[in-house]
């Protein structure tokens, strides 16, 4: 049904892994924000009812009247649910505890994993020209998750630069080769960002070498450092490219944004197992 007449869309992201606390939400945000920075224009989707990506760009609670769950069921336009951020260029569509509701399931079974597909497909999309669009995972493999996976041309995955990094993932590439060959055959992995590094620990170093040995050019050259600015600035509602700028997060994200722009042709991918 694609219709030659009009623009082609945003290049769609998944951020993914299943495994809580490795830096899912402070990727989407950071990397939404630089790329931003860099000109383009960014809509972060919250696909997760904590909904922390809605708060760490400034979208209080109260000011979510619609939410991705109205987004995925159809339940308001597109044009009701996403909201500009104090970020120039950049755009979210705000979650809600909302989406950790079962409504999602009582949709049939052919068409419930492709909601936020359909719904980052429909014509109101056009006019906003979104470069980007990233979507914040919660930390599950569930219909959530797989909708991200069946919406995106890719998936970028924090992996925490800490013991058991690597346990998991195998789990991660299962899903999202059966996603392949159920739903969208040409998913592929953008890259895989290590998270909270740090240069004294030996053991951040030990997991970046057994992750480069294991996965190679998956791995992005950009590692995030642990720093102490990135984890306040969600108290203060901004990414920390705004909270301070000159921060070395706030530098690390620049980076990362640098490399994916100039990856932009992804690594064909692997899958383990
Ligand atoms: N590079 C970093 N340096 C310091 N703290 C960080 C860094 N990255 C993330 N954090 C902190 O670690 C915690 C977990 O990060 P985040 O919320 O991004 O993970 P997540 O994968 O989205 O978690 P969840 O699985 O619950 O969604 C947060 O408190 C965050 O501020
Ligand atoms: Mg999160």
């Amino acid at each position: 049904m694609s219709d030659p007449t009009r623009p082609t869309g945003p290049r769609i992201i998944a951020v993914a892994n299943q495994k809580g606390g490795v830096g899912k939400t402070t990727t989407s945000i950071n990397l939404a924000a630089a790329l931003a920075e860099q000109g383009l224009k960014i809509l972060l989707v919250d696909l997760d009812p904590q909904g922390n990506a809605s708060t760490g760009v400034g979208v209080e609670t109260s000011a979510r009247n619609y939410s991705t769950y109205d987004l995925l069921l159809g339940e308001a336009p597109l044009t009701e649910v996403i909201q500009k951020t104090e970020i120039d260029g950049l755009w979210i569509s705000p979650a809600t505890v909302d989406l950790s509701s079962a409504d999602m399931e009582l949709v049939s079974a052919e068409k419930r994993s492709y909601l936020l597909h359909d719904a980052l497909r429909q014509i109101d999309m056009d006019q906003f020209a979104f470069d980007y669009v990233l979507i914040d995972c919660p930390p599950s493999l569930n219909l959530l998750t797989v909708n991200a996976m069946v919406a995106a041309q890719s998936v970028l995955v924090p992996l925490q630069a800490e013991f058991f990094a690597l346990e998991g993932l195998s789990q991660l590439m299962l899903t999202i080769r059966e996603v392949r060959q159920n739903a969208n055959r040409d998913l592929r992995i953008e890259g895989i960002v290590l998270t909270m590094y740090d240069v004294r620990n030996n053991l951040s170093q030990q997991v970046e070498s057994d992750a480069r040995a294991t996965l190679g050019e998956l791995v992005f050259r950009t590692m995030i450092p642990r720093n102490v600015r990135i984890s306040e600035a969600p108290s203060f509602a901004l990414p920390v490219l705004s909270y301070d700028s000159s921060s070395k997060g706030a530098e690390a994200y620049r980076h990362l944004a640098r490399e994916l722009l100039a990856r932009h042709t992804p690594v064909k991918t692997k899958v383990a197992g």
